[in-house]
């Protein structure tokens, strides 16, 4: 049987690696997209089992990267992710979420690849809203899903969106709430937090993983168009509470200040919740379960 074919942006980041992986794992033919000042660390132990390919900006290197891998389906996970912006972060954001993006969609409607998985967020819906974005990271990402309406009304694109909350997991790099919890534990030192009355709702790396082969399994038999579902933990967690299983899964006892610091501006205090899981989709990972592999 000949190996799926597919191509992965984003797979230096956290969750675009561990979806390599597991493709790689699963036996298919995997090409990611990488640019030339990428951090491979991610990558590193598999990267011999994949084809790397450096993208140099233009939509011309993309399109005959696309057309030269013939990719059955492609996985959108690039993306620059930033909670507050300043002014010098437009052209990044722009250049990372919205014009990369629409180099990939031109190039796969030029190479006639069909089926494509893209990442989105809940933070596009702030406040539970059909639009209404946390940030301008947010609002990129949407804007992105606007332009991708045009392809999917001049091509044969079919597209499933995963809208994905916070996603945690073991040798998860990026500065996020264990990292801190962990660090504080071993440091001992006063943690300012926030009240810590909003709502967080995690969901284990193995899990989104498993969304999106799920997703790009789904795109096989459905007819041209556009679907999107959520991966949520469908049981978010007061950040007090989370913190306190922290403490209870670890041993730790942690000095936190709550209410040290103020709530960020537009603080999702209430995750977005949408009725639509992807179908056949649940996670499996506990939270306790997950922490413990944290240690
Ligand atoms: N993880 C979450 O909790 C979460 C929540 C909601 C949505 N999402 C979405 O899920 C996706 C994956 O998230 P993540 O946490 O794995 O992200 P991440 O760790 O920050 O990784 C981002 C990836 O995007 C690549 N990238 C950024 N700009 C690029 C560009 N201009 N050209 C080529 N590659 C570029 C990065 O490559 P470099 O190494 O070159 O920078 C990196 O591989 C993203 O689309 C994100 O918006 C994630």
């Amino acid at each position: 049987m000949t190996a799926r074919r597919a191509l992965i942006t984003g797979a230096t980041g956290f969750v675009g690696s561990r979806l390599a992986y597991r493709l790689v794992h699963d036996g298919w033919d995997v090409t990611i997209v990488v640019r030339p000042g990428s951090d491979r660390l991610l990558v590193k132990d598999f990267v011999g089992r994949l084809t790397v390919y450096e993208h140099d900006g233009t939509t011309v290197s993309m399109t005959s990267l696309v057309r030269q891998t013939g990719p059955e389906v492609v996985f959108h996970l690039a993306s620059l992710f930033l909670s507050q912006h300043r002014a010098s972060d437009i052209e990044p954001l722009i250049r990372s979420n919205i014009l990369f993006g629409t180099q990939l969609l031109e190039a796969m409607a030029a190479a006639d690849v069909r089926l494509l998985v893209n990442a989105g967020t809940s933070w596009q819906h702030y406040e539970g809203r059909a639009y209404s974005p946390v940030n301008l990271y947010a609002a990129t990402k949407q804007a992105f899903e606007t332009i991708l309406q045009y392809y999917l009304e001049t091509s044969s694109l079919r597209v499933i969106t995963l809208k994905l909350f916070d996603t945690y997991g073991p040798g998860d790099p990026r500065p996020k709430l264990f990292h801190l919890l962990r660090r504080t534990a071993e440091s001992r030192q006063p943690l300012a937090m926030s009240p810590g009355e909003q709502l967080i709702d995690l969901v284990h790396i193995d899990d989104v993983v498993n969304a999106f082969v799920l997703a790009a399994q789904r795109l096989a038999s459905l007819p041209a168009g556009h679907e999107t579902y959520s991966v949520s933990s469908g049981a978010p967690l007061r950040l007090r509470d989370l913190v306190a299983l922290y403490e209870q899964v670890t041993g730790a006892t942690l000095p936190i200040t709550w209410g040290g610091r103020p709530y960020r501006p537009r603080e999702v205090m209430t995750p977005w919740h949408d009725e639509r899981p992807l179908p056949g989709w649940s996670p499996k990972i506990s939270l306790e379960e997950g922490i413990r592999q944290l240690r």
